[in-house]
């Protein structure tokens, strides 16, 4: 299945010059959602999990979806200031703004295994952020999986020593 037919671009969104590939479009198509998703299982089923880590907010509907099939917890890294109990937090810049992620500090515990989802890299920095989030609270990453990955934007150069997974690229 080719979803790049599934994934929505509005020019000059959210500021001037950015494409912004909006993956609602995906997400409501009853095939191409579980294509995604199913892809995400088969790769994570056999690698005994802990915890599936989801980046606000798209990331959460991936996330939710695995932790589900995968019979292993969900974690939300959000946008500052959502989280109720202790955060460690961690600032980003990414194409079109910058902004501060957070975790509750005792969401992951050391040695636990988990993967990073969202439903897209492009710069990295919102990914990059996550990791260091994650690694600083102990955990083992396996790796940092995405729908959709912007390869011109050089995200993977914001993670290095994580490995990237993604389903799809747009140019
Ligand atoms: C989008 C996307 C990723 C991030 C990727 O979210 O869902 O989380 O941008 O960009 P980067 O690789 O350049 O960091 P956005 O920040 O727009 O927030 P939202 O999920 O609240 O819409
Ligand atoms: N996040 C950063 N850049 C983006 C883009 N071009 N489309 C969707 N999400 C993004």
């Amino acid at each position: 299945m080719d979803l790049k037919q599934n994934i929505r671009s509005i020019p000059n969104w959210p500021i001037k010059g950015v494409i912004f590939r909006d993956l609602t479009t995906l997400m409501q198509d009853p095939n191409a959602f579980r294509y995604s998703c199913d892809i995400f299982y088969d790769r994570y089923k056999d690698k005994n999990l802990d915890k599936m880590v989801g980046i606000d907010a798209r990331g959460f509907v991936f996330g939710a979806v695995l932790a589900y099939r995968l019979g292993i917890g969900f974690v939300p890294v959000r946008k500052k200031g959502k989280l109720p109990h202790k955060t460690i937090e961690q600032s980003y810049s990414l194409e079109y703004g910058e902004g501060i992620l957070e975790m509750h500090e005792d969401a992951v515990t050391p040695g636990e295994k988990v993967v990073i989802v969202d439903d897209l890299i492009a710069t990295g920095g919102t990914a990059g952020a996550t990791v260091k989030l994650v690694k600083q609270l102990g955990a083992d990453l396996l790796e940092c999986a995405f729908v959709v990955e912007l390869p011109d934007l050089k995200g993977r150069e914001q993670i290095l020593g994580c490995p990237v997974f993604s389903i799809t690229e747009f140019e």
